[in-house]
């Protein structure tokens, strides 16, 4: 519950702090200002946690110099930070989405290393950990969000040891090969340490980032324990593991279920032209999502008369994303001239090959979507998890539908039952599209079957009460009093009975 002081403002016993609030300021089609919910997976995955837990949340506007007071929305307290049209360029499309981003993921674009842009993420950092910090009572739990932040734990322990922190990165993190280019490499490792608990999507990903500490550092690590001091500070033991994200699985079903999401998903159809074969890819428009790896596999399906653009069409929805970053804007050029070209060698009067969409949609209309579509294709080159292949799941409860996925997403350390495929094969992507189409209807049913199990037990509430639990063990000095083979038993277990699953 919020406790007010003498002194406005109000403290919070838990608190989230992510790069950008759940809800964007806009300004709609009569010029009013408006909020709207704001892109990418993170925020569907809280959404839910933070409304049960009656907490702050922290973050940014989504607009340039927008200076406003803490407000609520949807049930949320939320607590705006504003950015200046400066820090904008250089903290977030600079630092962390044009060099912590393209290195995090495998470097698919080459990052850029510039110390302005540096020194803008972290004087950001700080700015987000001042503001927590004052939103924070005495004792608090503080979760930190993805990798915008990374300066923000070791920056709040500094100023307020009291809290119990958390961090969860929701990208991947990259084997130390690759990690150790950035110029800035220890301050990152040390800010992420200033958390009692880190959080990762996949194994391998804790794996990586505890090599960093060895090797930055010098401090051991032990499983998922990491025995931590960093200058004159004493020994502190925190817990680096992987708890896999994941969506709201229920919310997609009942979506799925009602019959006017039903009767959207046919006239989807039938406005496609009726089509034996619907093909859907969605994404956000990035380098790492694999789209032109997908349409290279489909142009070349059409071009060998495998596949007829009277029988199978691909949907794609590419929603923009980071428009002002060179990368983005190319790709958006690349995609868009290999959609004109496939259109235009294969399509018809009646048939186009691809029908593409540079637009977010609502959450209905994705659900028709994914009812319409007979194959999804998840084609991704690097990406932490993937929702939108959970989403898929979700919203089969039908049982029908075929997921392609990429071996390179977390989701496919748990969707072991999609075609899994290397989206840089195009000749396997070939082979898995036509499998996909062929598939009779039991296979298909047994394999949906089996990946919907996994998306309703392993469900976003799951994902958070995981990493929430463990935080509290960690405020409540257990895993500090373990030896490390019981801290290991402990925490492994969790793991073990998801890989027993
Ligand atoms: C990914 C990141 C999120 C980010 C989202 C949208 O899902 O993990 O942190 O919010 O993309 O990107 P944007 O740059 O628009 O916030």
């Amino acid at each position: 519950m919020p406790s007010a002081t003498h002194a406005a403002p109000l403290e919070y016993d838990f608190v989230v702090v992510s790069n950008r609030l759940p809800v964007d300021r806009v300004v709609d089609a009569d010029g009013i200002d408006a909020w709207a919910p704001s892109p990418g997976g993170l925020v569907t995955a809280l959404e839910p946690v933070m409304r049960d837990a009656d907490g702050a949340w922290v973050g940014w506007a989504g607009q340039p110099a927008l200076e406003l007071d803490p407000f609520e929305s949807g049930g949320i307290h939320l607590v705006p930070i504003a950015l200046s049209a400066d820090e904008i360029e250089n903290y977030y499309e600079g630092f962390s989405n044009d060099t912590i981003w393209p290195l995090y993921h495998d470097v698919i674009e080459s990052p850029g290393y510039h110390r302005v842009w540096w020194e803008s993420y972290v004087a950001v950092n700080q700015r987000f950990a001042d503001a927590t910090a004052a939103v924070s009572a005495q004792g608090a739990t503080v979760w930190v969000q993805d990798y915008q932040l990374q300066l923000v734990p070791r920056m709040l322990r500094i100023a307020r040891p009291d809290l119990t922190i958390g961090f969860f990165n929701h990208i991947p993190f990259p084997p130390y090969g690759i990690f150790s280019q950035l110029p800035w490499r220890t301050q990152v490792i040390e800010g992420l340490l200033g958390a009692d608990v880190i959080g990762f999507q996949r194994v391998a990903d804790a794996s990586n980032f505890s090599r960093a500490v060895r090797r930055l550092t010098g401090n051991p690590t032990r499983g998922p324990a990491i025995e931590v001091s960093l200058g004159t500070e004493p020994t502190r033991r925190v817990i680096a593991k992987s708890f896999p994200i994941s969506i709201d699985a229920r919310s997609f079903e009942a979506l799925a279920r009602e019959p006017r999401i039903q009767a959207r998903a046919r006239e989807i159809r039938e406005g496609l032209g009726n089509p034996r074969t619907v093909m859907l890819g969605v994404d956000r428009l990035d380098y790492t999502k694999g789209i032109a790896h997908r349409m290279k596999a489909f142009g070349e399906l059409l071009a060998e008369g495998r596949l007829n653009v009277e029988d199978v069409t691909l949907v794609q929805v590419a929603s923009p994303s980071r428009e002002r970053v060179e990368a983005y804007m190319n790709l958006r050029d690349e995609i868009e001239l290999t959609v004109g070209r496939i259109n235009g060698d294969y399509g018809t009067m009646s048939h186009q090959a691809i029908s593409y969409h540079h637009h977010g949609y609502p959450r209905d209309e994705m659900v028709a979507l994914y009812l319409a579509a007979d194959v999804m294709l998840v084609t991704a080159l690097r990406d932490g998890m993937n929702l939108v292949a959970k989403e898929y799941v979700a919203s089969r409860f039908d049982e029908d539908g075929v997921l392609i996925l990429s071996e390179f997403t977390g989701a496919s350390d748990e969707l072991k039952r999609a075609l899994l495929i290397n989206p840089h094969d195009i000749d396997g992507l070939k082979d898995a599209i036509l499998a996909a189409i062929a598939m009779p209807r039991r296979e298909r049913a047994s394999r949906m079957r089996t990946l919907r199990r996994r998306v309703h037990e392993f469900d976003v509430a799951r994902w958070s009460a995981d990493f929430l639990t463990t935080l509290d063990q960690a405020k409540r000095g257990r895993f500090q009093r373990m030896s490390p083979t019981e801290l290991v038993d402990e925490l492994e277990w969790t793991l073990d009975s998801r890989k027993a699953h």
